[in-house]
């Protein structure tokens, strides 16, 4: 769907998020890194492309997001190779649970598309059997595997860094919907 800000958790090196503010300068962009090290090195990326429709927040999405921003505030939300935690005693960490999917749920607008990737399968699994447990999002796919196009975007730098290894990227792409019956669950 087109309008409504998009917001980006994680951009890392901010491949995606530099990209589609260069090609969308009427859209504005929100991007989210709890990185201090890679916010700082973000900055000044942002400022040699001349870009002036983003807006960059150094924290944790899982607090910021509710401190700070309107649910139903964002029309795209991404959520690209988030770390996926693999030892047991690190699970905890993981980003992509039920939890926190529901949240990002609630910041989309109805109609509005929520985009994970990974390359780790089981992360893929576990991230899509969360997404698909809540009644506020629809699954537009599968987990996608290999479906490179499917975001429109130029690969982000660990994309390009595990393609390169020869390792499968799987796509998740769920849209928030209008609950049937309106409900203290539905937001919107
Ligand atoms: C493996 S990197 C992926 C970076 C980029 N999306 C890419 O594909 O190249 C994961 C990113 O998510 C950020 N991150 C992890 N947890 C976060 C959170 N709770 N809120 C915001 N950013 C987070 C990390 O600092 C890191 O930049």
């Amino acid at each position: 769907m087109d309008g409504g800000d998009v917001l980006e958790i994680g951009p890392g090196r901010g491949d995606l998020l530099l990209d589609l503010a260069e090609a969308m300068p009427a859209t504005r962009f929100v991007a989210i890194e709890i990185g201090k090290k890679r916010y700082f090195k973000l900055i000044p990326r942002i400022e040699k492309r001349a870009l002036n429709n983003i807006q960059l927040i150094c924290g944790d999405a899982r607090i910021v997001l509710t401190n700070h921003f309107s649910q139903g505030a964002f029309s795209k939300i991404y959520v690209l190779f988030p770390d996926p935690w693999p030892k047991s005693r690190h699970a905890l960490n993981r980003l992509l649970n039920a939890e926190f999917i529901e949240l990002l749920s609630r910041f989309l607008t109805i109609g509005g598309d929520l985009y994970m990737a990974t390359d780790v399968d089981w992360y893929a699994e576990w991230a899509m059997t969360n997404a698909e447990s809540l009644p506020l999002l629809e699954n537009m796919g599968n987990p996608f595997v290999d479906a490179s196009d499917m975001f429109s975007y130029v690969p982000t730098f660990f994309e390009q860094k595990w393609r390169a290894e020869g390792r499968s990227i799987y796509y998740l792409w769920f849209r928030r919907v209008k609950l049937a019956s309106p409900s203290s669950t539905d937001p919107l």
